[in-house]
């Protein structure tokens, strides 16, 4: 599922009662408003001038998220990517997300306002070690199948039957041919798809830090307290995490689930810009944040966006070669999906 977000124009007034909602004093005081107010402006007005549309992933900070044409999880923004008929695309996300906005889209201009936003996750395989293991791995299994999940590189995903994203890992490992899966990179999603199928899935040694980092510990003690919370956590977290959920979900799917159920306090169990996103939009229910920053997702400004409009910055490129077989895996996800 995809959707447009309804474009709402704030004054600085509004902006301000807007989001000093969060529990960000330091962040939107009126003064800041007032500057975010003008950055805004300048935005909407460079996206009409470059013909640019600007997605956002549901961790980003919520001043940018005031600016964003589509805001999704991983795989609502790759397919609004594919879909968009735009000759610039500004994703506020990190590299991963812009490098697969730009595979589906090789004419088009792909910017990603600050290159410091990688991805600890996409940074644990590169494209050689996959395809030693891979080698390794054929002897024993012949029919193996790679699955990577798209917070990777493009090289890694050339080096792939099919890309995955937390919304449909499972779907598509149940969906392929192959009876063994080598899945790259995430061990803790890798875990929580092999509970759901009678596949061998075979796991990489990567994880995500922000996730990795959450413990059960953590989370049985706000359960001890608040019994009555719906847990919602994301597969990137520890399997022991995940058994105290009561449901595991992308961030989008979170967002939904939020919004849908009779419930009305929530602890949410995945970098905190979600539980942003869920303040400002549900402020009928409550949420409880056990969730950390993820540094990568915080690098996108919205003053690095207003740059990366002005002078047209950082260009995402790819070798054709690798953008045609990354494409090809990123093309098979959808077509499972
Ligand atoms: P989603 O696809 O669920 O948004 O996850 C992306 C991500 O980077 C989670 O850490
Ligand atoms: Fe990567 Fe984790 Fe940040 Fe998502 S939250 S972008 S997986 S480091």
């Amino acid at each position: 599922m995809h959707f447009a977000i309804e474009k709402q124009e704030r004054t600085t007034a509004e902006l301000y009662g807007h989001l000093s909602r969060l529990e960000h004093p330091v962040h939107y005081t009126p003064e800041r408003c007032e500057r975010i107010h003008e950055q805004i402006q300048e935005i909407r007005r460079l996206k009409k001038e470059r013909n640019a549309v600007l997605l956002a992933h549901n961790y980003q900070r919520p001043e940018v998220f005031e600016v964003a044409d589509f805001i999704g999880d991983s795989l609502e923004l790759a397919r609004q990517a594919s879909e968009v008929e735009v000759d610039v695309i500004v994703f506020c996300g990190v590299h991963f997300m812009a490098e697969t906005a730009k595979i589906l889209n090789p004419e088009k201009t792909v910017l990603l306002p600050d290159l410091r936003a990688g991805c600890s996750l996409a940074d644990s395989v590169n494209a050689d070690s996959l395809a030693d293991r891979k080698e390794a791995l054929r002897k024993l299994y012949p029919d193996l199948g790679v699955v990577s999940y798209v917070n990777t590189t493009a090289e890694v995903k050339a080096e792939s039957d099919v890309c995955c994203t937390s919304s449909n890992a499972v779907k598509i490992v149940e969906r392929l041919p192959h009876r063994h899966i080598l899945f790259v990179p995430d061990e803790n999603l890798a875990a929580y798809v092999q509970q759901q199928t009678d596949k061998t899935i075979i796991s990489w040694d990567g994880n995500c830090y922000v996730h990795h980092q959450i413990t059960r510990d953590q989370i049985a003690a706000v359960k001890k307290n608040l019994p009555h919370v719906k847990v919602l956590a994301h597969p990137e977290c520890r399997a022991d995490v995940l058994e105290l959920a009561d449901a595991v979900l992308s961030t989008s799917g979170m967002v939904q689930y939020a919004k849908q159920s009779d419930a009305s306090e929530f602890l949410i169990v995945t970098e905190c810009g979600l539980s942003d996103r869920l303040l400002l939009e549900a402020p009928e229910k409550k949420f409880y944040k056990a969730c950390k920053l993820c540094q990568y997702m915080k690098m996108i400004t919205l003053e690095a966006t207003l740059q990366s409009l002005r002078v047209m910055r950082h260009e995402i490129t790819l070798p054709e070669d690798v953008r045609q077989r990354a494409e090809k895996a990123l093309r098979k996800m959808f077509a499972l999906s």
